[in-house]
């Protein structure tokens, strides 16, 4: 497929502001001449969006452990392939775990309450939303985030690769939280039928309303994965 020109789809950011019909930082990032693929790949390879959820979902992160205080237990988490030991509290959720004290910040948080799957990572071979999922209940298991996807001399995953080759993403907020989805669902099921995609991604919310990109994507990496 070919570039499209940025400035012309409906970005799900309400700042009309801005030149063009996408304002925000999506607006601002295509103003700085980044081309709309190499965007996509940096959202597809590791999560990384322009402070995309001030604009997307007015939902502040900040979670820092200050508040209750005490951490009383260490925890061995294996994500990515490597073990991580870390003080977790008790309540302490998986999202702000990989987010805040591993800095893996592809993981995105939407509503921080079990919706959307802007969270969504791989524990084992299932799909988790990691914002409702305390960490201390994934210790010892494989963890999966869109970090851990590409090899390490940076070829993408063939499910990255087909979201970039149909142009699966608008903003990017939404994206690696489908793309982890799509990926448990072409490890249990790698010849799923239309339907069955459909299905698995419904957890997946997107705001831009991809949906039809998102389902051609994960068919073209059908095969592939
Ligand atoms: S942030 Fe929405 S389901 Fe976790
Ligand atoms: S929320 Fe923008 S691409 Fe899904």
């Amino acid at each position: 497929m070919s570039d499209i020109d940025a400035t012309s789809h409906d970005c799900a950011c309400d700042d009309v502001s801005k030149t063009g019909a996408c304002g925000g930082p999506i607006g601002e990032l295509m103003e700085s001449k980044a081309s709309r693929r190499s965007f996509l790949k940096g959202v597809v390879a590791s999560g990384a969006t322009v402070s995309g959820s001030g604009y997307m979902f007015r939902h502040a992160v900040g979670e820092a452990e200050a508040a209750t205080g005490n951490v009383d237990r260490l925890v061995t988490l294996k994500v990515n392939g490597q073990a991580r030991k870390i003080d977790v509290a008790p309540h302490e959720t998986l999202a702000n775990t990989l987010r805040n004290k591993l800095g893996l910040t592809g993981t995105k948080l939407g509503c921080d309450r079990g919706e959307c799957g802007a969270c969504t990572v791989i524990v084992g071979k299932t799909t988790y939303y990691s914002c409702t999922t305390l960490t201390h209940t994934v210790r010892d298991q494989e963890i999966t985030t869109i970090e851990g996807l590409a090899k390490a001399d940076g070829t993408l995953h063939p499910v990255q690769a087909a979201f970039i080759e149909e142009l699966g993403p608008q903003c990017g907020f939404c994206t690696p939280g489908q793309i982890m989805s799509a990926v448990a669902l072409l490890q249990s099921n790698p010849k799923p039928s239309v339907d069955q995609v459909r299905r698995a991604m419904s957890g997946n919310l997107c705001r831009c309303g991809s949906y039809d990109h998102y389902l051609k994507s994960v068919m073209r990496a059908v095969g592939r994965a």
